[in-house]
């Protein structure tokens, strides 16, 4: 095992009826926000629990976040912050709200410049506005991390960042907000969150990180368990409580102590969602097959591994059958898994290829993961 310090000072107040929680969490005096998106808070009911909860605070609103959030509209929200002294926010819907509200806090006291910077730079977040989450799409695990992603859509980039002053305060995980979720974001979530797990777990070390690969393994299982099951009875409480612990679990930390990791997939997928607009969970679905079968060698003792323990593979052909294995659980919740089904070709390929050749990236737990492999890797998901 790697050398490592950790810490996660996230609260998670977990279970149904607990949004009303909320109020005992945001100072008193504080001057909220509420940041959503396009309004599926309002039709499933959770915006009027949240209108409830902080009734007493003066607070205000900012709608409109768009899934793979826009620099552009979080600088709308910064100018609203500064132009009511807002001293607090509180995220309410998926990951893109979750991840937008991070940036609108960080860029709220940014003071060396564009807060594009954050991204482009990774200029230092000194400091940012505190705020707490409802999160109602489990998947990204942005509710108990401190990373978000950012799109600038006049330059068509996805980027990343992360600081420890990003941490939400709070995050409510109340598994009833998320039996409106439409099947489509079901099996992205699932997709995203076992992708997770597999950046941190499918890597080239196997066997000196024992509770790590354990814990990683626990994760996918229930994602296999109970992903389908979502589809099936979508007001499951048991199936959603099971999923959206999961999903927090799968990137919040705990599972990449100590380990190498690798994130290609994501690296690669966010390209395509840049370019192309594809969902975050249908990128990773398209790239993971390719990534583990082009580096099938250097992955092979976590692939057996992986589909010994969770999908009971044990045979010759082992790293084969698990790779399909990956592919079919995708295709089960309903996640499409090569480029032609998105309408997408050689031109995409290399149009991804040329960016991350311009950015230089070696990507990988190895670092071996040049332009002309992504190539190889895409090329396999025609
Ligand atoms: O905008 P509204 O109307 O709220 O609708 C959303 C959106 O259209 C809808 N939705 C959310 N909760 C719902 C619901 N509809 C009905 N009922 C509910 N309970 O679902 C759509 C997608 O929402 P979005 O927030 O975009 O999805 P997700 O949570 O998958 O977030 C994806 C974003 O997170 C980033 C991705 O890159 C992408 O931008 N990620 C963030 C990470 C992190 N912070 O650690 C890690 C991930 O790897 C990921 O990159
Ligand atoms: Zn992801």
């Amino acid at each position: 095992m790697e050398n490592f310090s950790m810490v996660n000072p996230v609260k998670i107040i977990f279970g149904e009826g607990m949004i009303k929680e909320v109020a005992n969490e945001i100072p008193k005096g504080s001057k909220v926000l509420i940041t959503y998106g396009g309004g599926s808070i309002k039709k499933n009911g959770v915006y009027d629990q949240v209108v409830k909860a902080i009734d007493g605070f003066e607070w205000y609103e900012f709608s409109g976040i768009e899934p793979n959030p826009h620099y552009e509209t979080c600088m709308k929200a910064v100018a609203l912050i500064k132009e009511k002294s807002i001293d607090f926010l509180l995220a309410v819907g998926g990951g893109s709200v979750l991840d937008a509200t991070k940036f609108i806090a960080a860029a709220a006291c940014f003071e060396d410049g564009d807060p594009w910077l954050i991204l482009s730079k990774h200029a230092e977040v000194k400091k940012a506005l505190p705020f707490g989450d409802v999160i109602t799409l489990p998947a990204t695990g942005s509710e108990m991390n401190s990373g978000a992603v950012i799109t600038k859509a006049e330059t068509q980039e996805k980027l990343a960042f992360g600081s420890p002053f990003t941490f939400p305060k709070f995050s409510v995980l109340d598994p009833t907000t998320t039996y409106s979720m439409p099947p489509r974001q079901i099996g992205n979530g699932v997709v995203d969150a076992f992708v997770h797990v597999m950046e941190q777990y499918l890597t080239y070390n196997e066997g000196d990180s024992l509770l790590q690969d354990n814990m990683a393994e626990a994760i996918v299982k229930t994602l296999v368990a109970d992903g389908p099951k979502a589809l099936k009875t979508p007001e499951n409480y048991g199936v959603r409580a099971n999923l959206m612990w999961a999903s927090t679990w799968a990137l919040n930390g705990w599972i990449a102590a100590g380990v190498p990791e690798d994130w290609a997939t994501h690296m690669i997928g966010h390209e395509l969602t840049a370019f192309y607009g594809l969902d975050h969970g249908q990128t990773l679905a398209i790239v993971l097959p390719g990534v583990m079968t082009v580096l099938k060698e250097q992955k092979s003792k976590k692939i057996t591994r992986l589909g010994r323990e969770v999908f009971g593979i044990n045979d010759n052909d082992a790293t084969n059958r698990t790779i399909k294995a990956v592919e079919n659980f995708f295709e089960s919740v309903g996640v499409k898994t090569h480029l032609s089904d998105y309408g997408l070709g050689d031109e995409a390929i290399e149009k991804v290829v040329s960016r991350l050749s311009q950015r230089g990236w070696k990507l990988g737990e190895c670092e071996n993961i040049t332009a002309d492999v992504v190539r190889e890797i895409l090329t396999l998901r025609k």
